[in-house]
């Protein structure tokens, strides 16, 4: 790939980033690869003939185009077709990556077959564009991890400090916007729709930005596709306008997008067509793309990649080299093998990707109308689903107007919530446990914001009024967790104790 005139965004790293150094033992090491037949009396590097693994065969679904790959994987149980992929000790006509090349350390930008696969695919489905003013096609390097959470955990370190201010949606994956606040990043809420983060609020809060509170916001977490906990999907229009308020207010946008592949199509026949992602229009390298297999292959590969500019791979790849060095080698080795000429080709994994989709389809359409029978049918008005164009969740709006108990105490007074919505949706949620379901309460998903600049006026927890279902699970679970959410909310809108 060509290079680009790209913008200096060095500004944007971390303290941290900015004092590690490249693991002088790891540059060593790299200069064994510098040409063939290099010998190496450096690093200490157990030999191949000693791991005591001749060949490594995973056996996975065929993608066959003449069958529905995850409807005959599901249904045929032992005799659904299935290839085999193979790895051998030395190199062979029958395999891409060796097991002796795989199983040896490499840098942290992972195995350079790995790399090879996971480019190649973010190149189909996100071809990068051409710079404006030379163009180029921009350049775009992949990292590979330990999937999203590695990644986005690890790109915080890159990019925040004590201090920071970063941005994200006021719900959104609290489990790693919270892992950046012992490093003393504080968090701005931005307001969101139904589709997705408003980009008015972007542009205002920016633009309000008082300096007194600190630097102004330099990073933007979003998850484009099927956020979660909302399920929303951004349009591309809005996408673009996000992008170019990331120019004019300088942002580093993260875009976690592990449910791109899950993109539904608006009618039932269609191929959906997939969002344009925020990689495919960055000419700065202001945009970490960061890419899972978690939802598409087994949350337990725990492989993912993120896509950004040599800029920050460079400063990704020595953080890594100084820690887990990089991720396993069995799931590079499946993952090469299995994108590669001797597994399902791009094109197979195509297939894969497109018959899951419709997989999780089907079942958020079944959700829907079980819902429609099993609880707006028996507590009518009391709770309204979403319907998501992406993604595993929806997001439940209770109707907490319509409770009896529901209080609203006149005109808010700063950062003091004006309603009681936050304790009967924690009343609603121990109901729901005692009649035998978990749910997500919105709670867990509030941004953990810095106190000073809450939306004080109009505090979060009098929008707290949300459950997250997913319809992941099996069509058991879906039947018998709305029954038991349909008769609770009867009960608690009627504010009768529950039944024992
Ligand atoms: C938005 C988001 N980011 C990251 C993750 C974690 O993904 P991974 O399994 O790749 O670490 C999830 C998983 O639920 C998610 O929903």
């Amino acid at each position: 790939m060509s290079c680009s005139a790209e913008v200096d965004l060095s500004h944007h790293l971390s303290a941290e980033a900015r004092a590690r150094k490249p693991n002088p033992m790891k540059e060593i090491w790299k200069l064994t690869k510098r040409r063939e037949n290099m010998i190496s009396l450096a690093n200490g590097d157990p030999h191949s003939s000693l791991y005591p693994i001749s060949q490594i065969q995973f056996e996975v679904a065929s993608v066959d185009p003449d069958c529905d790959p995850v409807s005959t994987w599901r249904t045929a149980g032992p005799s659904a077709p299935s290839q085999v992929l193979t790895s051998t000790r030395e190199p062979s006509s029958s395999c891409t990556l060796p097991v002796r090349t795989a199983l040896q350390y490499t840098t942290g930008a992972g195995l350079p077959d790995a790399q090879a696969a996971v480019t190649a695919l973010t190149r189909m489905y996100h071809q990068p564009p051409t710079h404006p003013d030379t163009g180029n096609e921009v350049e775009r390097v992949a990292t590979l991890t330990l999937g999203n959470g590695d990644a986005v955990t690890k790109l915080f370190r890159v990019l925040g400090e004590p201090g920071d201010h970063f941005l994200a949606d006021e719900f959104t994956f609290s489990s790693l916007a919270g892992a950046c606040v012992p490093q003393g990043v504080r968090w701005v809420p931005l307001r969101i729709d139904d589709g997705g983060l408003i980009p008015e609020d972007l542009d205002r809060t920016m633009s309000e930005w008082d300096e007194r509170r600190g630097r102004k916001p330099h990073v933007l977490y979003i998850v484009p596709c099927g956020q979660n906990p909302t399920g929303s999907t951004l349009t591309v229009e809005r996408r673009k306008r996000i992008y170019k308020l990331a120019q004019k207010h300088d942002l580093i946008i993260v875009e976690d997008d592990p449910y791109y592949f899950l993109q539904y199509s608006t009618s039932d026949s269609s191929e959906p067509t997939l969002v344009p992602s925020f990689l495919s229009f960055d000419v700065d390298g202001r945009v970490m793309r960061v890419d899972s297999f978690s939802k598409i292959l087994a949350p337990g590969m725990r492989l993912g990649w993120i896509t950004s500019s040599p800029f920050f791979h460079r400063h990704l790849v020595i953080l890594t080299d100084s820690s887990t060095q990089h991720p396993h080698a069995f799931g590079q080795m499946f993952i090469t093998e299995l994108l590669g000429p001797h597994g399902w080709t791009l094109d197979g994994f195509g297939r894969w990707l497109s018959s899951l989709r419709a997989e999780y389809q089907r079942r958020r359409d079944f959700f829907l109308e079980l819902f429609e029978r099993e609880v707006v049918r028996v507590a009518p008005g009391l709770a309204t689903p979403g319907r998501p164009q992406a993604g595993m969740f929806v997001w439940t709006r209770i109707n907490l107007e319509r409770h009896p108990r529901y209080r609203v105490s006149g005109t808010s007074k700063r950062g003091v919530p004006r309603t009681n919505c936050k304790e009967l949706m924690e009343e609603l949620f121990e109901r729901c446990l005692d009649g035998g379901l978990v749910v997500m309460p919105a709670s867990v998903f509030a941004l953990p914001c810095d106190p000073q600049v809450n939306h004080l006026e109009d505090p979060i927890e009098d929008r707290m009024n949300y459950f997250r279902l997913t319809f992941a699970g099996t069509e058991e679970a879906m039947q018998q967790g709305l029954e038991i959410l349909g008769r609770t909310l009867k009960e608690f809108f009627a504010d009768e104790p529950a039944k024992a």
